[in-house]
């Protein structure tokens, strides 16, 4: 089965290499010819073995073929989470920018910075449930396209949106700025526009809360219980000190990423959460039960740093 695998990857990369290097979404993800090969790199018309025509059993096979450990048609292995460089020496998108063996922005479904992860998001289609989705935070409700998989949040066949996001994920529009396209593409240094978190809200709504004090706006626990604001500045005073910027000040080297563009310094879901997976560790107060509200120490609700370190980058209480 694996040397199947391999063979079907070079198949695929040499298939679609030439028609897509135009491509600005990189790779074979869009900017199709009328008389592109490209479609019959990952379809069948009449001997499809997997659904939507697929040439494999499911939409996870078909991405992990060239973006997973073992794939050779593309430089991000995003189970690993990991670039590197030269797995499709035939296209370079995001070689200038992006170091061999950085961690890549998103994450890893199954290792993070050389460490098994500790949570993901359920790529492999076993799950539809997702936390806050038209429900109240706390409270799951499905996906309406049915359980998770890669073509949940992109499409594979380009899109006008940051990462071919999806224009539509779970129903709903979604407008993420495309910020880093052509030459200047990195996928180890982020450069975040506007409409990072509408990517989340898509699917977890209720946590994309935006107004001031919604961490004591009672207006708020009707909907779950008070919730850290998000989609504002970085800065914030109270009573005990004033917010250092966590992109560039940060805390014992410790840092978290802003989008700029846009919306000017603003934390957005990104900001604490990986989308992809992570690998923090979660110990002593931070381990204390189980989702929601609480992470655990096998489960660390996608967040970038260790137990609270989250919080102490900016706050620094
Ligand atoms: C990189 C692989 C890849 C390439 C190249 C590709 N597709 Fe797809 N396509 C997919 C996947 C994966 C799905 C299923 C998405 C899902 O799981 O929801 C899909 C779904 C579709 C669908 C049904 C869903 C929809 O979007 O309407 C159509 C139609 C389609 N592809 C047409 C094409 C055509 C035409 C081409 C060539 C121009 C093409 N595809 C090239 C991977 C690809
Ligand atoms: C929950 C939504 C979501 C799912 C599911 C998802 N991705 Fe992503 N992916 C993202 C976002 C958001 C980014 C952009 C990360 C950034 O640049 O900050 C991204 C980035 C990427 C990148 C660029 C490299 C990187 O890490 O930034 C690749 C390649 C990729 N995804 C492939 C995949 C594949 C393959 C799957 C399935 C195995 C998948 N994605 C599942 C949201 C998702
Ligand atoms: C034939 C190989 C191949 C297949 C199959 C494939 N990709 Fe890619 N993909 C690439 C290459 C090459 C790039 C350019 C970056 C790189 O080398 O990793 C890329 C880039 C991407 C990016 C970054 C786009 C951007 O705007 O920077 C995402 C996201 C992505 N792929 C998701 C997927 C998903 C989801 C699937 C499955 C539906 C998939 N890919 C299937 C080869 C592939
Ligand atoms: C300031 C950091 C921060 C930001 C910004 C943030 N989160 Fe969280 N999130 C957390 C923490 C910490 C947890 C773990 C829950 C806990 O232990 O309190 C968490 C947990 C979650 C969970 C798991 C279920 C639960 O309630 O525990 C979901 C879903 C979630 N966040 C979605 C989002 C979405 C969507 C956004 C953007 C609209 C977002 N988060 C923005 C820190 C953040
Ligand atoms: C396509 C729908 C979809 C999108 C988009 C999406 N999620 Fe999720 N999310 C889910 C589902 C379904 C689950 C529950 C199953 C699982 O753990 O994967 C989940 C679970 C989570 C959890 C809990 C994970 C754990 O194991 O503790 C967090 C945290 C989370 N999502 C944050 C985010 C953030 C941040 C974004 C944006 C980068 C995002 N989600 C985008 C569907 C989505
Ligand atoms: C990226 C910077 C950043 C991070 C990380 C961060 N915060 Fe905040 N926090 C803010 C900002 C800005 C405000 C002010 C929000 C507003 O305008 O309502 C705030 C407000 C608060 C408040 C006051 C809420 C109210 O409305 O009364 C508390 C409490 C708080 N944060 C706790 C936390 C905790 C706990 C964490 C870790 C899970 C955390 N913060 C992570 C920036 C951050």
């Amino acid at each position: 089965m694996k040397k199947f695998l391999i063979v079907l990857a070079v198949a695929l990369v040499s298939a679609l290499t030439l028609t897509t290097m135009a491509s600005a979404n990189g790779g074979p993800h869009g900017g199709f010819t009328p008389t592109t090969d490209a479609c019959a790199g990952c379809h069948r018309t009449h001997t499809a073995t997997g659904p939507n025509l697929l040439i494999l059993n499911s939409t996870y096979a078909l991405c992990t073929t060239c973006h997973g450990t073992t794939g050779t048609g593309a430089d991000s292995n995003v189970i690993d989470g990991v670039w590197l460089e030269g797995r499709n020496p035939t296209d370079t998108t995001g070689d200038a920018n992006t170091l061999i063996n950085a961690p890549l922005l998103a994450g890893g479904f199954n290792f993070y910075k050389g460490v098994a992860t500790t949570s993901n998001h359920a790529v492999q289609e076993t799950t539809a449930a997702a936390w806050g989705n038209g429900v109240n935070r706390g409270l799951t409700a499905n996906l309406a396209g049915g359980n998770m998989n890669c073509a949940s949040c992109h499409d594979p066949h380009g899109s006008p949106n940051y990462r071919i996001i999806n224009a539509f994920v779970n129903g709903v529009a979604v407008n993420v700025a495309q910020v880093d396209e052509g030459a200047t593409k990195s996928y180890d240094t982020e450069q975040w526009g506007a409409g990072q978190s509408a990517v989340c809200a898509a699917c977890h709504s209720s946590y994309h809360q935006t107004t001031a004090g919604s961490g004591s706006a009672l207006a708020m626990v009707a909907t779950g219980g008070y919730t850290h604001r998000v989609d504002m500045s970085y800065s914030y005073t109270g009573p005990g000190g004033t917010n250092v910027n966590p992109e560039i000040v940060g805390f014992g080297g410790l840092k978290l990423p802003l989008a700029q563009t846009g919306t000017a310094n603003a934390v957005v879901c990104q900001t604490c959460h990986l989308p992809h997976g992570s690998s923090a560790v979660m110990t002593g107060h931070a381990n204390s039960g189980a989702l929601p509200g609480n992470t655990s120490a096998t489960d660390s609700a996608l967040l970038r740093l260790t137990n609270r370190a989250t919080c102490e980058v900016c706050h620094q209480k």
